[in-house]
């Protein structure tokens, strides 16, 4: 666990507090979409309004790569900003300069601002020295909340956070505390689920976790490249037959760590991916050469729950199939209402993060269930990766 200040380290009555958001919310036909986290940001604003700071939001929205790009204004999110904090929002067209300077002057102590878009200056995604003092000038106090955005070495992120007293938001304070919970000082037995389609985008998070953690249980299409790895028939599924030595190295580092990894021991299979596709149900050495493995079965399913019920804290990134497509939901499903169900019992903290994983959860309906599940995508891979996350050590003593 990280040592840095938290609001509860700061006097922030009548002082222009600079907080960087992640509002980086998806947008649907013009309209910003799933606002998770907007209203995951609301905790550490309110507590500021409440206690009489001038809020100036400073966030990001989409790639704009350092040009103005009018369908990524962070305007997009004002009026779901307002609901979240329940009062209205300033918005100043340009985050530095003096248009910045005049919207946060009017600002009184219970009033916040949105600044726009950090990343319409290239400055920004620069990690720009001179950006970063424009932007701390608009502020007497920094806090980062955009635990989701802490990968990002970034002047919002990084710099500005040594220019200016500072400390983490409410959010940036439970991702941590959540995090180093399941991975960092776990209560063991421990383990991880990791699903997705490559193994080759994961592997500094395999070789990580496979030397943290007493179970991992592979899933998702990379579980292939282990079992081809294996010498597994695997008949046309998808796997990376390239990576196969690096699959046997993490095997071999596992069995040399006392870490169990998991395989599935039956498969959902098909010609082809696509919904309502005819399948069967095979044991993992049984793959017809022509079919495709879609999901786990349902005797992985038992065997991973079985094993869960033994642990006392699960760590869960990547499905577990192809859940987008139904029936091929259905593994990632059963496993997901299972650790909800040990979770609601008490008897395993459940911390779930990555883009794909929360869909995941959202479709099974258990997001509620889990102990935590994580604002971020790319940060947590990073942080599961075993990796400093720049903006996260921005805010640790120099
Ligand atoms: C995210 O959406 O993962 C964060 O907001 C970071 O965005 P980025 O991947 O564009 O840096
Ligand atoms: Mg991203």
């Amino acid at each position: 666990m990280p040592r840095f200040r938290t609001l509860d380290d700061l006097d922030v009555a009548g002082k222009r507090v600079l907080v960087r958001c992640d509002l980086n919310v998806p947008v649907k036909n013009g309209k910003a979409g799933d606002a998770t986290r907007i209203d995951r940001s609301a905790t550490t604003l309110k507590e500021l309004l409440g206690k009489r700071a001038k809020v100036v939001v400073l966030a990001h929205f989409g790639r704009p790569d350092g040009k103005v790009v009018p369908g990524m204004s962070l305007r997009l999110v004002l009026d779901a900003l307002a609901a979240a904090v329940g009062r209205p929002v300033a918005f100043a067209a340009d985050c530095i300069g003096p248009e910045a300077a005049s919207v946060v002057g009017r600002l009184a102590p219970g009033e916040i601002a949105l600044l726009e878009n950090l990343r319409f200056h290239a400055a920004e995604e620069a990690n720009d020295p001179a950006f970063a003092q424009e932007l701390a000038a608009l502020g007497d106090l920094y806090v980062n909340d955009a635990f989701s955005a802490a990968h990002r070495a970034h002047a919002s992120t990084a710099t500005i956070a040594r220019l200016l007293p500072a400390a983490a938001g409410r959010l940036m304070q439970a991702e941590l505390e959540h995090l180093g919970r399941a991975l960092e000082q776990p209560q063991r037995p421990v383990a991880a689920l990791v699903g997705g389609a490559k193994v080759s985008t994961k592997l500094d998070l395999l070789s990580n976790l496979v030397a943290k953690v007493d179970i991992l249980v592979v899933g998702g299409g990379m579980a292939n490249t282990f079992l081809a790895a294996r010498g597994v028939e695997i008949g046309r599924s998808l796997a990376e037959r390239d990576m196969a030595a690096t699959a046997s190295g993490i095997a071999a580092k596992a069995k040399g760590g006392g870490c169990d990894l998991v395989l599935p021991i039956d498969a959902v299979v098909a010609d082809k991916l696509a919904a309502g596709a005819a399948t069967a149900t095979v044991a993992i050495d049984a793959v017809p050469a022509d079919r495709l493995i879609l999901d786990i079965g349902p005797r992985s399913v038992a065997d991973i729950v079985d094993r869960l019920a033994f642990c006392r804290t699960l760590l869960w990134n990547g499905p577990l199939g192809a859940f987008e497509t139904p029936p091929f939901d259905a593994g990632t499903r059963a496993v997901a209402l299972a650790a909800a169900k040990l979770t609601r019992e008490g008897r395993l903290l459940s911390v779930a993060g990555g883009g794909d994983t929360v869909a995941a959860l959202a479709q099974a309906g258990v997001v509620e269930d889990f102990s935590y599940v994580s604002t971020a995508g790319g940060a947590f891979l990073e942080w599961l990766e075993g990796k400093t996350l720049p903006g996260v050590a921005a805010l640790e003593p120099a």
